[in-house]
């Protein structure tokens, strides 16, 4: 077995393998001027956003919430109130249903609990009208297994944050209408999507419909997404009012304030990626309403949505874009979000099994296949420890169905990976610091103030080495002294408790009593 092993192996072209991962190294380094361009890029879109609608790709979205628990003394539920809140997480082929019980003078959270329920795949392809009918019958099961220690004061309707987490135009603190899809997911029939029939659409995304894994459909572009939420619910009989529609970014930001007051951004890494921050309303020329009380806004970035000059791209990432479903579309997201990181691996590897005959004389069929490679799959190959590198041999078995890699191979395997994991966590600081930046809280004062920026996501969770990275690549941004202020704090689940909080900052029962 040994001799036939070697035989097959003695036809990788080592020169050839080594030549395109120095190339793939040189297109995707990241030094630190580099760095420091993205993120003055980024501030200045950031500044382009928020100027004019449409006034840079940044959408930089207003998001009605002015008021974030627990500091600003107006905050409702900072007095003895209490209540029983839920908020409902449509992320994308799952979401997850909270309740929590608030009470006693800091609006504690006295109890919590969450389901999370997977979207089953036949409703991910089908109509707005049967997903949230789905989710308001999930819903409505849920809210029926209230046990007795949640207690809705008497009197009171059931209130719910909905957290949307693709872009949303919102009109009010709890309405808006969606805006586009991300993410993958795409709109069949409205007339706004690409037009592709179910099939078309799989085969284009390399996905399966049968378990649904990665990409969705869905049609409510343009739509007041608590219209029909609200309209599902009123058809299951369950009486609840969405009391605030958020992103799930605005939700971290007000979970993660929750627990800790300086707070003043939030960053998803996880299938998107997607920053909020605080901004003052007089630095957001588009805003033509009421000066809020507190005098700040949080915005909705959608900075996966940023693109420039600046970013190294690779020719990965360019033919990934333009087979994507939104081409040229979500350039920041592309380079650095979870759904996108092992598809990048993926077509680098296959360049090297097809020109430099890595993993043998033929190029194995699953490698073709777009999507094969999760982030998840990557990270766990990336984290392998083991000297023979086990984990990798055994995910490359598993996954793409090569079997008896040699060292080397696994080697190779894992440097790929490392490179595109470290470029994405980079950029991610580089994004960061632009926030920082445009806060004024990039270089170092009299005071030195404390900034904790609250990060959520999967790809932040479950990939240990991305934290490292972008750590790192924040030491080298920014000067010593504004280095150590800086808190990254991982808020989980931190965007479904705010929804709920900010649910109850805007209870119309609280708000009817103050009036
Ligand atoms: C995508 C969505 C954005 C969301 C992010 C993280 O970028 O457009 O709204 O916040 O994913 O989930």
């Amino acid at each position: 077995a040994l001799v036939i092993r070697r035989h097959v192996r003695a036809t990788v072209r080592w020169a050839d393998a080594y030549a395109i991962l120095s190339d793939l190294e040189e297109k995707c380094a990241t030094p630190i001027m580099k760095l420091r361009q993205v993120s003055n890029a980024m501030t200045v879109e950031m500044h382009a956003g928020l100027a004019s609608e449409g006034g840079s790709k940044l959408k930089m979205l207003l998001s009605f919430v002015d008021n974030l628990p627990p500091v600003v003394p107006s905050w409702t539920i900072s007095r003895d109130e209490e209540g029983l809140y839920y908020s409902l997480d449509l992320a994308g082929t799952n979401f997850r249903v909270i309740r929590v019980q608030l009470g006693g003078k800091e609006g504690r959270v006295i109890k919590k609990e969450a389901k999370q329920v997977s979207i089953p795949p036949h409703l991910i392809v089908g109509t707005s009208n049967d997903l949230f009918e789905f989710i308001a019958a999930e819903l409505a099961n849920f809210v029926a297994s209230e046990g007795e220690d949640f207690h809705l004061p008497v009197g009171r309707q059931r209130e719910i944050g909905f957290t949307f987490s693709f872009p949303v135009k919102e009109h009010s603190f709890s309405s808006g209408s969606s805006i586009k899809w991300t993410k993958g997911f795409s709109i069949i029939d409205t007339g706004i999507g690409v037009g592709l029939d179910r099939r078309q659409l799989s085969q284009q995304n390399g996905d399966d419909i049968t378990t649904g894994r990665r990409h969705c459909q869905l049609r409510v572009v343009g739509e007041d997404v608590v219209v029909e939420l609200t309209k599902a619910m009123e058809r299951k009989g369950l009486e609840m009012r969405v009391a605030a529609l958020v992103n799930d970014t605005i939700g971290t930001l007000a979970g993660g304030r929750y627990y800790d007051p300086d707070v003043v951004a939030a960053v998803i890494l996880g299938n998107g990626t997607n920053a909020a921050y605080i901004e003052q309303v007089k630095a957001i020329p588009k805003w033509n309403g009421l000066l809020p009380k507190s005098g700040e806004m949080v915005i909705n970035m959608e900075w996966g949505s940023f693109r420039s000059a600046h970013l190294p791209m690779t020719e990965y990432d360019l033919t990934l874009d333009a087979e994507s479903l939104n081409p040229n579309e979500q350039i920041f997201e592309k380079l650095i979000s979870g759904m996108y990181l092992g598809e990048i691996v993926r077509r680098v590897l296959l360049k090297m099994a097809a020109e430099a005959s890595l993993f043998g004389d033929t190029v194995p069929p699953k490698l073709e296949k777009p999507f094969m490679l999760s982030t998840p799959d990557i990270s766990e190959m990336h984290h392998d420890t083991s000297s023979d590198l086990r984990v990798v041999g055994e995910k490359l078995k598993d996954v793409l169905e090569i079997t008896n890699t040699c060292l080397r191979e696994r080697k190779m395997v894992v440097e790929v990976c490392g490179i595109i994991t470290r470029r994405a966590a980079r950029l991610a600081a580089a994004g960061i610091v632009g926030i920082l930046k445009k806060q004024g809280r990039d270089a170092s004062t009299s005071d030195n103030q404390r900034t904790v920026v609250a990060v959520d996501g999967s790809l932040f969770v479950h990939c240990a080495i991305f934290g490292k990275y972008l750590e790192g690549a924040l030491r080298e941004i920014l000067p010593h002294e504004v280095f150590e202020t800086i808190v990254i704090k991982l808020v989980n689940d931190g965007s479904g408790l705010g929804a709920a909080l900010l649910a109850a900052s805007h209870s119309q029962y609280i708000e009817a009593k103050e009036s």
